[in-house]
């Protein structure tokens, strides 16, 4: 998945949704979130449907009424950690025994009623699509029964739901632009838990960014799990149903380039991003668009998975070694300054010690800013759960990861040595968590920029020259 919409925040995992609501005297919710942005993306369009249905959210579990946990399948720990915390909530539910308890998410989906069998606690099951209905599966556990709708939808997008925002930094926000994903990588479990693909209505997406630039945002990421294959054709249906229309409709319709020049419209003092590309779609038409757009952020999370072709054929991620590499030089030729980051996977079913080395030599040849770096981890029902073995040693798995994990060290901190001395437009999001007499931003590039406040202050485009850095960090001063 390329979940990244799935980038995953770890500081930001299990980190609770408000939203300011009138209902003060509304039933109180807690939500938590784990996994991508979309899951933290979702848990905002839970808490819209709720305070419109009368309820007010919290920070507090201790004064919460109902407690809901937005879960992650991606990997088995992620659900151990849910898991782990779901378990943690029976003293708030032996001192409040009218505490309703609801897991929202991929691991809701994916386990469906079962998960009422295996956690005791646990009073409602809502997969990803369903969360309208969360107003009336509450009432049935009010009439004292248990309640689960997990149905997946052909058409949910949540278009019309009015964005709710984290109580975030007012800078930067997430908009969803697809639901689902057709790709059907063998070891992913995301479309099984979150269905098939589908494209938001363009003019909802624009409305919904353009509110908020006008609220004093500053930066929208477009959020999917292949953000490239986003295809709008007149209604929201399946991208499969595409090649049925007329060509007069064809002419009408949009894609990821189109829908990211309009967004980038908007206002040049609104930077765009987007997460997740995906290498067998990203087009030579998008990557132009990229570079004839400042506001555009130079930066693209591409998941490699594996450097080696035949691993990459048994995980079905369409493409070769080659091709990626192909992407590479087409995005390093269109916009040298761009930022690359990647997903890989040690370890998967039947890698070699000789395909792990291409993994590194693929590291080698981008020289990735950042990675999110994984050991594979087989997921029930997957295709590659039903027809290959999860036979790397896990002795391997571990050995092969710290291997990437260190080469990705060396190229970060080789990279952001690279920017000192340079200047680079900032961002700034947040005072800096060390010192409040310094700011933290990022630059077009997704690297953090920590300089002396001086008169600057959250919100401000400032001009940056780097002196110094760490593998994580770029510190500088502004320039006047
Ligand atoms: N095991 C390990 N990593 C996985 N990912 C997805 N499924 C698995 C799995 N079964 C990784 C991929 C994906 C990212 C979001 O998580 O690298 O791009
Ligand atoms: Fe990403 Fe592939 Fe999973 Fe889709 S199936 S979410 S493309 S890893």
């Amino acid at each position: 998945m390329e979940s990244g919409n799935k980038v995953i925040d770890e500081a930001a995992q299990g980190s609770a949704t408000v939203v300011e609501s009138e209902n003060k005297d509304g039933r109180k919710v807690y939500i938590e979130s784990y996994g991508c942005q979309m899951n933290f993306s979702d848990s905002e369009i839970v808490a819209s449907i709720l305070v419109k249905d009368g309820f007010s959210t919290t920070k507090n579990l201790e004064e919460a009424d109902l407690v809901f946990v937005n879960t992650c399948s991606i990997r088995e720990k992620a659900e151990q950690t849910v898991r782990q915390r779901l378990r943690s909530f029976q003293n708030a539910k032996k001192n409040k025994p009218e505490l309703q308890i609801g897991v929202l998410g991929c691991m809701a989906e994916r386990l469906k009623s079962k998960f009422l069998e295996e956690e005791k606690l646990v009073d409602i099951v809502v997969g990803p699509d369903a969360y309208r209905d969360l107003p009336n599966l509450v009432k049935q556990v009010d009439e004292g029964k248990k309640a689960v709708n997990v149905i997946l939808s052909k058409e949910e997008t949540y278009a019309d739901i009015s964005p709710v925002r984290l109580s975030s930094n007012g800078v930067s926000a997430f908009v969803s632009i697809t639901r689902g994903c057709d790709n059907m990588c063998t070891f992913c479990v995301v479309p099984f838990t979150r269905g098939r693909e589908r494209s938001r209505d363009p003019e909802t997406i624009l409305n919904e960014a353009r509110d908020l630039f006008n609220k004093g945002y500053k930066e929208v990421t477009l959020l999917g799990q292949n953000v490239d294959s986003y295809l709008w054709y007149g209604k929201e249906g399946l991208k499969k149903d595409y090649k049925n229309l007329s060509d007069e409709e064809k002419a009408r319709s949009m894609n990821f380039g189109q829908l990211m020049e309009q967004v980038a419209l908007i206002s040049p003092k609104l930077r765009v991003r987007f997460s997740t590309s995906h290498p067998k779609d990203i087009t030579d038409e998008f990557l132009d668009i990229m570079a004839k757009y400042d506001n555009i952020c130079k930066y693209i999370h591409l998941p490699f998975q594996s450097g080696n072709t035949r691993v990459l054929e048994k995980m079905n991620r369409g493409y070769t070694r080659e091709w990626y590499m192909g992407r590479i030089d087409k995005i390093k030729a269109v916009m040298p300054d761009c930022a690359i980051s990647a997903d890989i996977i040690a370890g998967f079913c039947s890698e070699t010690e000789e395909e792990h080395k291409e993994t590194l030599s693929m590291m080698e040849y981008v020289k990735y800013d950042f990675s999110y770096m994984f050991k594979y981890s087989e997921r029930p029902n997957t295709a590659a759960a039903k027809k290959f073995e999860d036979d790397v040693p896990e002795a391997d798995k571990s050995k092969r990861l710290s291997e990437i994990i260190a080469l990705q060290n060396k190229h970060s901190l080789e990279i952001n040595q690279s920017y000192v001395g340079k200047t680079f437009e900032v961002l700034v999001e947040k005072p800096s968590k060390r010192n409040d007499q310094e700011l933290a931003g990022r630059t077009s590039q997704n690297t953090v920029v920590v300089f002396p406040k001086e008169e600057y202050k959250v919100g401000d485009y400032v001009t940056v020259k780097i002196d110094n850095c760490t593998g994580g960090t770029l510190l500088g001063k502004a320039v006047k």
